[in-house]
């Protein structure tokens, strides 16, 4: 069997992380709290997708508060790493689940665009639509820094710009659809999604219309309407994949991510709550 190229890609960046990094993004792992504190009740049932090297989130709080933390990521080596470091008893409550959050779909799409050919809309999908993420059902699910990660890692490298960009405008949202809809699927009644989304970038070469300083200063719907002046990556718009699944978005904080010297990163963390029966969808801005 094909390693899944998804699952390459991702083990080959979680493999860069360093102290310094984790040194580095300590503020990034109290803002994330600061938006979880509220959402996670004490003995709740928590999963967290796209885990990696746990380095952006608190997990030694996370477990300290919940009952069940699952780790599920793609890189079981960078997860299993991640819960070695959360200290004392509370580690017992944290487990390693080795996962697809897309169920093959990623790759189904990776492979397609490698081979130079076209995966059909929803037909990669169609044989794993119905596979659940994680060992639900949880009170909060937590897509971390992921739904950016799911095809970008492996098309880089491995085809020019342009064409990354039609697979990702092509495929991206329909994937990042999938993935938040198994995120719901896996969350029991009243529970929340919630969404940290790395909206947009700065580095050199890699310039916004604005300042991350001037974007950060403002409210956070505010905030979002400057975002969608500036540069944003394809097909992974969670506001949209949100919509879709009859869920809305009940509160944002935003943060700066510093990811590497010289490259900063703007998070939008998105608390998501099912849409009450018979509401309608609000219109929203999106980032796409
Ligand atoms: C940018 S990292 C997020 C940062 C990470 N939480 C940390 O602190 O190291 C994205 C993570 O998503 C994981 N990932 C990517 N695609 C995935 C998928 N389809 N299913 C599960 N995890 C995935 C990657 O392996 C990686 O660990």
């Amino acid at each position: 069997m094909n390693p899944s190229p998804a699952a390459l890609a991702n083990a080959n960046n979680n493999a860069k992380s360093t102290g310094a990094r984790r040194r580095r993004w300590r503020e990034v792992r109290a803002e994330a709290w600061a938006l979880l504190d509220s959402v996670v009740a004490d003995g709740a049932r928590v999963a967290v997708v796209g885990a990696g090297n746990g380095d952006d989130l608190p997990l030694g709080r996370l477990a300290r508060r919940a009952s069940q933390v699952d780790l599920i990521d793609l890189d079981a080596t960078a997860a299993t790493a991640a819960r070695a470091r959360v200290r004392g008893i509370a580690r017992r409550r944290v487990r390693v689940l080795e996962g697809d959050a897309t169920a093959g779909e990623a790759d189904a799409v990776i492979a397609a665009a490698r081979r130079g050919a076209e995966a059909s809309s929803g037909a990669a999908a169609a044989p794993h639509a119905a596979a659940s993420l994680g060992d639900g059902p949880y009170d909060v699910v937590v897509l971390d820094l992921v739904l950016t990660q799911l095809l970008y890692p492996a098309l880089k490298g491995t085809m020019g710009g342009k064409a990354i960009d039609a697979v990702l405008l092509r495929h991206g949202q329909r994937v990042t659809d999938a993935v938040v809809a198994r995120a719901w699927a896996a969350t029991r009644e009243g529970g929340a999604v919630v969404v940290l989304h790395d909206l947009l970038g700065w580095w050199e070469g890699h310039e916004q219309p604005f300042s991350i300083e001037r974007l950060l200063g403002l409210a956070p719907q505010e905030a979002l309407a400057l975002a969608q002046q500036g540069s944003l990556p394809y097909g992974c718009d969670p506001w949209v994949a949100t919509r879709r699944a009859g869920a809305e978005v009940a509160m944002t904080r935003t943060w700066r991510w510093p990811f590497a010297s010289g490259a900063d990163y703007a998070v939008f963390g998105l608390v998501t709550r099912r849409r009450p029966a018979g509401a309608a969808a609000v219109t929203e801005p999106t980032a796409s």
